[in-house]
């Protein structure tokens, strides 16, 4: 079980009264009145916007302040119609359950569709018209979130709803949560620190506080200059972004035109291009021909090197192939992003520069690339060290004892 101290602190920091969700305060109060008006005119609502800005912690603290149940349903593994029925129709069926709650303070339900735009996705198997039903029969009030409510699928669901929005939370605010979760973890920090991790967070909470205690945990006083690894956001977001409008890109000139603007590693985008086809390409055949195109663009990128950046239009060119195998299909998707990305936000510098001594060893002695020592390598190696910290591993790649402990220590990765 986790204890207090290995809580994430957006668990830790989850909002538990209304007041204490940040900014929005005019979608705030729109929902709140929604929720509290019995007479309201729409049976349902739609909470959209950017990640990270408090749509889900918004439902759960009012649902929770106001005395309602929340009957939660997280729509990205719940597509099917069954299975919505399955959770929503009971939920829906009864105004109160105030004899099955163990609140005997109790509003009754509230239905909560989390992620809707999930639903809505290539695998819809019915899930839309099952919510629409849902909406038209329900007895209790019915409370969806998404972050792009513009997706073709959710029309239908968007005539049913009053529409909520929500937008990044402005930086000062995001400043002033990070200094009450500081006091409250005993960091001390310059506020030029906090203010580089709100303004580097554009706006999203989440990421501002996940960034906060990568920083904090380790160093109790935060620095301007502990701050400076946090480049690493916005090539992730950037790299978001990039993905997103690869996907939904609608020709090949377009998408290459793109990709030559953009400002992406693109070993990262490569690998995310991997990674997100089978979300992207449900039709087998369509997925073959455009992982056709991405090992070609693999094996430019390999020529390219360090000097031949002439391949590169090449290299954008298959890559934007691979986009287009068929742009009619195109449905929005939450993107699958490599697990080492998402961890290594969580280190430190002190961890990074380790594991990059690391993988230029393993690069060294076995002829590969970083990229390719830390996704391929390094998990086998510190499976093999685990078992046996005195392998002969170790004086082969020349790893210190740090890098050894290091390796085998390394829980997150
Ligand atoms: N406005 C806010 N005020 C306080 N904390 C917030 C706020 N927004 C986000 N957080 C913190 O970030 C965490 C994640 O926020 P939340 O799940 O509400 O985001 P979301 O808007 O639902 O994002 P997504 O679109 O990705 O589902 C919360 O648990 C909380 O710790
Ligand atoms: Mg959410």
């Amino acid at each position: 079980m986790q204890t207090q101290n290995n809580l994430l602190w957006v668990e830790k920091y989850r909002p538990k009264k209304i007041d204490a969700v940040t900014g929005n305060d005019e979608a705030k109060a729109l929902f709140i009145e929604w929720l509290k008006n019995k007479r309201h005119n729409k049976k349902a609502v739609l909470l959209y916007g950017p990640p990270g800005v408090g749509k889900t912690a918004l439902v759960l603290a009012a649902s929770r302040e106001l005395g309602f149940s929340v009957i939660e349903m997280n729509a990205s593994d719940t597509r099917s119609e069954k299975a919505i029925n399955a959770v929503a129709k009971p939920a829906t069926s009864y105004k109160a359950l105030d004899n099955f709650t163990e609140n005997a303070q109790t509003n009754g339900n509230v239905l909560f569709l989390d992620e809707v735009d999930g639903i809505a996705g290539n695998e819809d198997r019915g899930g839309v018209s099952a919510i629409l039903k849902i909406i038209e029969d329900s007895l209790v009030p019915v409370i969806m979130a998404a972050n792009d409510p513009d997706i073709e699928k959710l029309r239908p669901l968007k005539k049913e709803c009053l529409l909520i929005r929500f937008q990044q939370v402005r930086i000062p605010l995001i400043i002033a949560l990070l200094q009450k979760i500081c006091l409250l973890e005993h960091v001390t920090a310059e506020f030029e620190a906090l203010e580089r991790i709100a303004q580097n967070s554009k706006g999203d909470v989440r990421s501002a506080i996940n960034d906060l205690q990568s920083l904090g945990e380790e160093n109790h006083h935060l620095s301007l200059q502990d701050t400076m690894m946090l480049t690493s956001r916005n090539k992730d977001t950037s790299l978001d972004e990039t993905l997103r409008r690869y996907f939904s890109a609608q020709s090949i000139a377009e998408t290459s035109a793109m990709l030559a603007f953009s400002n992406i590693d693109y070993d990262d985008f490569l690998l995310s291009v991997s990674d997100n086809l089978p979300k992207r390409y449900p039709d087998l055949t369509e997925l073959a021909k455009a992982y056709n195109y991405v090992s070609k663009a693999d094996l430019f990128r390999g020529r390219i090197g360090t000097e031949n950046w002439h391949l590169l239009k090449y290299f954008y060119n298959d890559l934007a192939h691979a986009s287009a195998v068929n742009p009619q299909s195109y449905k929005s998707f939450t993107f699958v992003t490599p697990p080492i990305r998402i961890i290594t936000l969580f280190w430190t510098k002190g961890k990074r520069t380790m594991l990059d001594a690391i993988c230029g060893k393993i690069g060294a002695q076995c002829h590969v690339s970083h990229k390719t020592a830390k996704h391929d390598f390094v998990p086998y190696i510190r499976a093999m060290l685990q078992k046996k910290p005195k392998s002969p591993l170790v004086s082969w790649f020349k790893f210190t004892p740090e890098e050894v402990d290091f390796l085998i220590k390394m829980g997150r990765y």
